[in-house]
């Protein structure tokens, strides 16, 4: 009797649990599998979104997937010096938008990032710098460097404390 009574608690209680998860699944899996949470809430990006492309002003749209993809890139490549968009060994030196303008040329759109990447320099431009490290066509596409350079600038743009110098 008080087995029985133990097994049926048991059944109902799993039964109930798996209800509670397919309910839970429907409701909460198709925002996440949408976009990743970075993306979509720091980055607020569902839809695509223009980045300045150029000096010149024009732009280019890159989608979730794109930046998605250019976040992956920078956390693989980047993060470990980069973090939250700061520079750990030149601190003086962020990825802020405002950093990014005031350097020498300027790297505040895709093209002018990707040309950074491909060469690195220092902050006034006047020598290679060497502790950034360089992206040669043979590591990374033209497609994918966009995807990092877009994901980049859209953090600067959007993302709460990115390239702070405060840590
Ligand atoms: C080993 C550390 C290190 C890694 C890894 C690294 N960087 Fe850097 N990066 C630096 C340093 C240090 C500077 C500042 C320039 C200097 O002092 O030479 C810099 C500068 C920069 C700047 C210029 C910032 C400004 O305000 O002008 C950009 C853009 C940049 N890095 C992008 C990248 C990207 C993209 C990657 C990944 C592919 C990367 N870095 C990987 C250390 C690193």
């Amino acid at each position: 009797m008080l087995i029985q009574a133990f097994r049926t608690f048991w059944q109902r209680s799993l039964l109930i649990f798996c209800l509670a998860s397919i309910a839970w699944g429907a409701v909460s899996l198709p925002a996440y599998a949408k976009v990743d949470p970075y993306i979509r809430n720091y980055l607020q990006v569902t839809d695509p979104v223009p980045v300045v492309l150029n000096d010149r002003g024009e732009t280019r749209s890159f989608s979730a997937e794109n930046l998605i993809e250019g976040k992956k890139l920078f956390e693989l490549h980047c993060a470990s010096c980069h973090v939250g968009g700061s520079t750990l060994p030149n601190p003086a030196v962020p990825l802020s938008l405002a950093a990014l303008k005031q350097a020498t040329p300027p790297r505040d759109t895709v093209e002018q990032l990707i040309q950074f990447m491909r060469q690195p320099m220092t902050y006034d431009g006047s020598e290679d710098s060497l502790l950034c490290r360089e992206v040669p066509e043979s590591w990374l596409s033209q497609s994918e460097v966009e995807n990092l350079s877009g994901f980049i600038l859209r953090a600067a743009e959007k993302a709460k404390g990115w390239g702070s110098t405060n840590f």
